[in-house]
């Protein structure tokens, strides 16, 4: 059998006639960027997530960076997050004109913990003027704790929900406790475009217009920068796209849950791995289904010798990078560099049929 880590073609396939026919509309309608599709998805995405207002952008790296960006934090600023993030979230830390500064994980969630958080800003002395929350593989990072840490500090509190939209922190879905939610289109991601696409999401009508005005070279009316703003929109087709795919996420994520559900049975009695855990009030939309295991490396290619395919995310510590390496490490970052050694992400995706997880837990079972 062979079993593909993820697949976005499957989801593009699900719904097809209705992404096919968004796509001529928006190609004979003559509008191609910020128009009317990107209006309305924006309205439908704030109104799903439960959030005051949605702004797109083009991606969701630059979702973080104009966050950023709208606060008018100092040049140079320590911005501190996890170092077993997408490189993405460093990466917009330093196009925002800031310092990306590192703190410890917990060793099951591999999110930041409120303790870790506390103890880096106590040691940074005022040096770090915002955290981002990674709510890593689709489990939410502790966000309503950390924005309790960041607000004793003054701090604000980012959410970097490119790995989970439609999570939810005590019924509540991600995006919404922090001062912005980041939120990522990439197509693998749980909502998919068919091209590079982000949002973000916030509470506050004036971070709002604020984002706005930065995603495009600060305009509020045309020509005229009342800032100095980027190029960052969500284009049409992608808008059109998403628009279609957004009233199927909520049965996407739970046939990702139940796949998950499915993997948890096959797989507790196995000795030798760490299965994902996720907090009692959180509900996790396992963007990736992360295992840890002593001697990754030679089961994965087990695994590939079986027709299976899998990932590593992360195997290089952001830390551990040349971009990266001088940058500071508030906390220990012991677990960070023992979780990321080991961990394997097993396929999920919608559209995995039950008997491919049956066949990776058989297959993970027997070489454990
Ligand atoms: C945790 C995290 N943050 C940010 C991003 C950036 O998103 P994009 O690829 O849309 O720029 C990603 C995507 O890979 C991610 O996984």
């Amino acid at each position: 059998m062979i079993v593909k880590q993820c697949s976005p073609l499957a989801g593009y396939l699900e719904l097809k006639s209705g992404i096919d026919s968004a796509v001529m509309r928006v190609l004979s309608g003559g509008a191609y960027i910020l128009g009317r599709e990107v209006a309305a998805f924006e309205e439908e995405f704030a109104a799903w997530n439960g959030s005051g207002f949605a702004v797109g952008c083009a991606s969701g790296t630059d979702a973080l960076e104009l966050i950023l960006r709208a606060l008018h934090l100092p040049e140079k600023s320590l911005v501190l997050t996890s170092a077993n993030t997408a490189a993405a979230t460093a990466a917009a830390v330093m196009r925002a004109g800031c310092r990306v500064c590192f703190a410890e994980v917990d060793g099951r969630s591999m999110n930041l913990t409120p303790e870790s958080v506390r103890e880096a800003l106590s040691r940074a002395g005022g040096r770090v003027k915002a955290v981002i929350a990674v709510h890593l593989f689709g489990n939410p990072a502790p966000a309503d704790e950390l924005a309790e840490v960041c607000a004793g500090f003054g701090v604000p509190l980012i959410e970097d929900c490119a790995q989970a939209t439609g999570a939810r922190l005590g019924g509540r879905k991600v995006g919404n406790f922090g001062i912005a939610g980041a939120f990522s289109f990439y197509p693998t991601k749980n909502l998919g475009a068919f091209g590079d696409g982000g949002l973000v999401t916030v509470n506050d009508p004036a971070l709002a217009e604020e984002l706005k005005l930065m995603r495009q070279y600060g305009w509020k009316v045309r020509y005229e920068s009342s800032c100095n703003g980027i190029n960052s929109r969500l284009d049409e087709l992608q808008a059109a796209i998403l628009r279609v795919k957004l009233p199927h996420l909520d049965a996407a994520n739970l046939r990702r849950i139940e796949l998950a559900g499915r993997y948890y049975e096959k797989l507790s009695g196995c000795s030798g791995i760490v299965l994902p855990c996720k907090a009692d009030n959180a509900e996790h939309v396992y963007h990736q289904f992360v295992i840890q295991c002593a001697g990754r490396d030679e089961k994965v290619a087990c695994l590939a010798e079986s027709g299976i395919a899998t990932m590593v995310h992360y195997p290089v510590p952001l830390h551990r990078q040349k971009a990266y390496i001088s940058a500071p490490r508030l906390t220990s970052l012991e677990i960070t560099e023992k979780v990321t050694a080991e961990i394997i992400s097993l396929p999920i995706y919608p559209e995995l049929p039950p008997e491919a997880v049956d066949y990776v837990s058989e297959t993970l079972s027997k070489l454990l």
